[in-house]
């Protein structure tokens, strides 16, 4: 066993985060088994919306400091840019985790649902057909339709693009327990991810959500882990708090509080535009905070 598996083994002991492994190829972020059997790294890049060419330069960025998780989300805009950086680093396309979106949370009823979801995720394929990106590792459906029959349509279409094997596993993002099990009541292929707004600084009823995630095999990726989607929530006070804890280790505020959603067993996808930022982000690796730390950060929302 390497030293950072015996680091991990003890740390993220959630049933999700159970299956911690290395990988030859991503020497920073372990990996967790989702419930379809597929590996995914725990640290995911999150593209925000700013031009393709950004896009661009701020991928390659984040293949060279480590990262192999991606998340492009369609509403960032710049999936064509992104994936021209992928293209460009000749990193072989099995080494990467790519995780497309769609938006069709507007649109009641099944039908109506279905094919809105249906062209979402073929209009991802065609941007990220720019960088002969031909299959997904994973879409997400970002936002629940506005009622059970418009949710059980986006579902409907999600389980066809997983049929044609363009994508290999399916989740969901800010969807409530109820509205997971609008999904699982029909699902063929069941979610594995929801991607929640999730951190110290927010993480309402958090016990009760991720014990109810737990139990239907759905793992947790936090959005907004270091608060920048969140408005001021995530304040200089807690920033604060985090780095005074985060002086026993030798680590940053970000990193406690990155550090902090993998020992509650959630996963992450951030975002910087900082080159220190990017490395700091995947250092989370070689310390573990303590019971009491834990306590005081549980206690910070
Ligand atoms: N599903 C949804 O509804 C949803 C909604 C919002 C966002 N998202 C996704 O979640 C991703 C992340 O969320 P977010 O955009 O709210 O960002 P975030 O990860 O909460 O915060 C990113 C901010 O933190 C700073 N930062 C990053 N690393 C740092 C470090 N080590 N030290 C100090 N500051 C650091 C960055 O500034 P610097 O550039 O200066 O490093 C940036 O301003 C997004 O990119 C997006 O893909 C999803």
């Amino acid at each position: 066993m390497s030293r950072r598996e015996a680091i991990l083994q003890p740390v993220l002991t959630s049933t999700l985060l159970s299956t911690v492994t290395t990988t030859t190829t991503n020497t920073i972020s372990p990996t967790v088994t989702l419930a379809d059997q597929t590996t995914f790294p725990v640290c995911s890049f999150g593209l925000q919306i700013y031009n393709d060419q950004t896009a661009y330069q701020l991928t390659r960025t984040a293949l060279k400091v480590g990262y192999r998780n991606f998340f492009a989300s369609v509403l960032a805009g710049n999936q064509k840019g992104f994936a021209e950086a992928i293209r460009d680093s000749g990193i072989p396309r099995d080494e990467l985790y790519i995780c497309g979106s769609v938006v069709s949370n507007r649109v009641p009823g099944f039908d109506a649902a279905y094919q809105a979801t249906s062209k979402g995720w073929q209009r991802n394929l065609i941007e990220f057909a720019y960088g002969n990106i031909d299959y997904l590792d994973q879409i997400m459906l970002d936002y629940p339709g506005p009622d059970v029959a418009s949710i059980q349509g986006q579902w409907k279409a999600f389980e066809e693009m997983h049929q044609q094997q363009k994508v290999k596993s399916l989740s969901v993002s800010n969807f409530s327990t109820k509205q997971l099990d609008a999904v699982l009541a029909k699902a063929q292929v069941q979610p594995v991810v929801n991607q929640l707004p999730f951190s110290v600084a927010y993480h309402p009823n958090m016990e009760q959500v991720l014990a109810e995630h737990r139990a239907r095999d759905i793992l947790v990726q936090a959005w907004a882990p270091l608060g920048k989607s969140l408005g001021g929530r995530f304040n200089a006070a807690i920033r604060q708090k985090c780095a005074v804890i985060g002086k026993q280790y030798n680590k940053t505020w970000a990193q406690v509080a990155l550090r902090w959603i993998l020992q509650k067993g959630v996963t992450f996808t951030t975002q910087s535009q900082n080159p220190e930022h990017f490395a700091q982000d995947l250092d989370l690796f070689d310390f573990v905070l303590s019971d009491s730390d834990m306590a005081v950060l549980d206690s910070l929302a």
